[in-house]
């Protein structure tokens, strides 16, 4: 058998849903992966929902022919415009979001309930995070912030210094600067910004937990790989497919800050969708 058949698909719109399948990857050692950052339709998160279901179409799609055994949509934006279309689509195979994992792993690390959730303009416009925190914790005074400059810094790989901590000002402090009814939980609902958490963090302050989905939707994945008797008996790992529909040098060299391993350009392949 193909062993690429046993594979894990996982897409962003770019190299942001490295953060997610980096978790993946730790959580679940023994499995192989294809991931698929559609870098050629980057952003997402400024486009319209009908726009990225159809991209989320695709890309799925794309995975799906190659034959894996399970789908992670590492991308909020298409989480949130996608996600029951692309689970009716594919009945036979466990589609995991990032949403709802995102929304429990905050409403875990909240007291008060009041959550700061920055995302993207489109996820922010479709109310996802809203809907999904209150189902756990109704009432919550959730406040959500389109951030589409972090996902263009964060493709850049400018991650830190003096225009990332402006940048992060800009956003945050209109919610951070006072005293009163601050969020004591900042969710980053999209897979780009975990790698701007240290900034994020120094803005907004040490009371403040930063918290993402990526664990949260490694752990879903296991239980679900466990509940269908789908887990990879493999010993050890193997390196991810990585796969780009545009720039593979720009995703090679920026990537690698988000995997958390260095990423040579030969490892990644150009594909059309
Ligand atoms: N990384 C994506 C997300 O989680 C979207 C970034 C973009 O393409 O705008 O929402």
């Amino acid at each position: 058998m193909n062993t690429r058949q046993q594979a894990i698909g996982v897409f962003d719109s770019g190299v942001g849903g490295l953060t997610v399948l980096r978790a993946l990857m730790q959580a679940l050692p023994g499995e192989s992966f294809v991931y698929l950052g559609d870098t050629a339709r980057l952003p997402y998160g400024t486009k319209t929902a009908a726009t990225v279901q159809r991209y989320a179409a695709r890309a799925a799609q794309f995975l799906v022919q190659h034959g894996v055994k399970a789908l992670v949509v590492a991308c909020n934006t298409a989480s949130a415009a996608a996600l029951p279309a692309l689970r009716e689509h594919y009945a036979h195979l466990p589609v995991l979001g990032v949403i709802e994992p995102g929304a429990a792993s905050a409403v875990a690390a909240t007291r008060s309930g009041r959550i700061a959730v920055l995302a993207t303009e489109s996820t922010v416009a479709g109310g996802a995070y809203v809907q999904a925190i209150q189902a756990l914790r109704p009432q919550a005074p959730v406040q959500s912030l389109a951030c589409q400059l972090f996902v263009a810094l964060a493709e850049e790989g400018w991650v830190d210094g003096e225009v990332a901590l402006a940048a992060a000002h800009r956003y945050l402090d209109p919610l951070f600067a006072t005293a009163h009814n601050r969020p004591d939980v900042l969710l980053l609902g999209c897979t780009h910004f975990p790698v701007l958490a240290p900034v994020l963090s120094q803005v907004v302050g040490a009371d403040v937990a930063v918290v993402d989905a990526s664990h949260a939707v490694a752990a879903a994945l296991r239980a679900v790989l466990t509940e269908r008797d789908l887990l990879s008996g493999a010993a050890s790992a193997t390196a991810p497919l990585l796969l780009a529909t545009d720039g593979l040098a720009r995703f090679a060299r920026v990537g690698s800050t988000f995997l958390g391993q260095p990423l040579a350009v030969t490892q990644v392949q150009l594909v059309d969708l």
